[in-house]
């Protein structure tokens, strides 16, 4: 089967966010109430767009690999490790604020005019800091601060010596986390591209020093055909090692993994190196140790770590607009999202010819017997034309329709594929091997 072609190179932010609503991907958070900035739920099938691109990473990280394992840790640590790590001192963005109209803004992400009302006016920049704080307990004073993690990273370097103990790995391995972090970011935006509140995917891989450079250039390799295997097309990433003067605090070396937005390039993913940075820092404030004995060569040492840390949102966000694409014209026109089978929100929906009530019995039992092995939705209501054209638009790549030569003739179903519209028919003892058959080959299609 030959890659998938798209119509359309480069969608509008618009046609996203609109689908995004009109299907049940993103509602605006606190809509009922007006919203809430740049706060964003995610509805049926986002939840599952999600949730696909959450399980594939820990699929590609924790299942399909020996060297490295899971983390699940809070979101509220003791402030302690904010001081140690330097979140409380370092990390800050540089705001500066329109003259005229005083909206503040992340210094960088201005030109010369105010993009509220065209001034040319902005304060000196100053540094304004992204940690939210809240208070543990019931006194809200200095001594009751804590702060919702803007990593998970943190979570993961103070249970270093816990995870290795318990798990016996030796080096070089990982420690992965999925979770929420929070920034108060000054200019949120690009509907779930930038937010207050996101889901990060986050692998710490501790080596031994004088290796971390080949880990580094091993897990960015890793990073961009990971984009690559679940369907985002190759030429709409690429790799970009940061200046020497935007590497984060931590880091030695920072590479970014962008994909070309409908607003132009944007960070999925960075990769950085770095060091024995957070080990140390945790290590000098703590008071404990968490290095590492290398039993075989009789040395101890404190890891580097090399850290590839994506943005579950972002990447949902790239393969939604990724997936996009308006084929055909006239009465023909449909919009489909040409998802990846294992980044879909539903894989098949089981679909009868019509709502009657001699093939409802025989569609329920097909029902049934996909839902058990796929992602799958039943949908009885309109016509045949216009159901396939909504699982079109949603990315379902297999739709298996019930109709009355099944119940009548020969107890099998048809198959469309939802890239070349084509249909085959096939047995319903059959059935799931011929699933499995096809997904495999839009699988093959999709590789970016
Ligand atoms: N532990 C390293 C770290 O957090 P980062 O580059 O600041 O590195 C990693 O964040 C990824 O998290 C980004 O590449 C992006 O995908 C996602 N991310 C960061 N800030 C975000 C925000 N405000 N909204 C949505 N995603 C964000």
């Amino acid at each position: 089967m030959s890659p998938i072609s798209r119509t359309i190179k480069n969608t509008d932010l618009e046609t996203i966010v609109s689908l995004a609503k009109r299907r049940g991907f993103v509602f605006q958070a606190s809509e009922i109430y007006g919203g809430l900035g740049s706060t964003w739920d995610f509805g049926p099938l986002g939840v599952e767009l999600k949730r696909n691109v959450k399980d594939m990473w820990w699929k590609s990280m924790i299942r399909d690999r020996g060297d490295i394992v899971g983390l699940d840790s809070a979101i509220l640590q003791s402030p302690e490790v904010w001081m140690a790590s330097g979140h409380v001192d370092n990390f800050s963005d540089p705001l500066v604020e329109c003259g005229n109209c005083h909206r503040r803004f992340r210094a960088d992400h201005v030109e010369l005019k105010c993009p509220h009302c065209d001034a040319e006016k902005f304060s000196e920049p100053r540094q304004f800091n992204l940690l939210f704080k809240t208070f543990m307990g019931p006194v809200e004073d200095d001594a009751a601060v804590v702060y919702l993690r803007p990593e998970t990273a943190q979570g993961i370097f103070i249970n270093f010596d816990n995870v290795q103990t318990t798990t016996r790995k030796r080096i070089p391995f990982g420690i992965a986390q999925i979770g929420k972090s929070f920034r108060n970011e000054v200019t949120p935006g690009n509907f779930i591209f930038r937010t207050r509140e996101f889901e990060q995917m986050e692998m710490e891989f501790f080596c031994k020093p004088g290796t971390d450079e080949e880990w580094h250039r091993y897990w960015i390799e890793f990073s961009n055909d990971w984009f690559k295997q679940f369907g985002l097309r190759g030429d709409k990433l690429k790799v970009r090692a940061h200046e020497s003067d935007e590497l984060p605090h931590y880091s030695k070396g920072s590479s970014d993994i962008e994909y070309e937005f409908p607003w132009g390039w944007g960070e999925l993913e960075t990769i950085s190196n770095r060091t024995d940075y957070d080990l140390k820092a945790h290590m000098e404030r703590s008071g404990r140790d968490l290095s590492f004995f290398d039993d075989a060569e009789k040395e101890r040492f404190i890891p580097y770590v090399v850290e590839p840390a994506m943005g579950a949102d972002r990447s949902a966000l790239a393969f939604l607009s990724d997936a996009y694409d308006e084929e055909g014209e006239g009465k023909d026109k449909r919009t489909v999202l040409h998802f990846h089978p294992d980044i879909a929100p539903v894989a098949v929906a089981v679909l009868p010819l019509s709502r009657n009530e001699k093939l409802a019995p025989k569609a329920a039992e097909v029902y049934d017997m996909v839902r058990v092995h796929f992602n799958a939705q039943f949908d009885d209501t309109q016509s045949i034309g216009r159901r396939y054209r909504r699982q079109d638009e949603i990315g379902t790549p297999l739709c298996v329709t019930v109709d009355f030569q099944t119940i009548e003739e020969d107890n099998a179903v048809t198959i469309r594929d939802r890239d070349s519209m084509e249909q085959i028919r096939v047995p319903i003892e059959g059935l799931r091997q011929a699933l499995d058959e096809k997904l495999n080959e839009i699988r093959e299609a999709c590789r970016g």
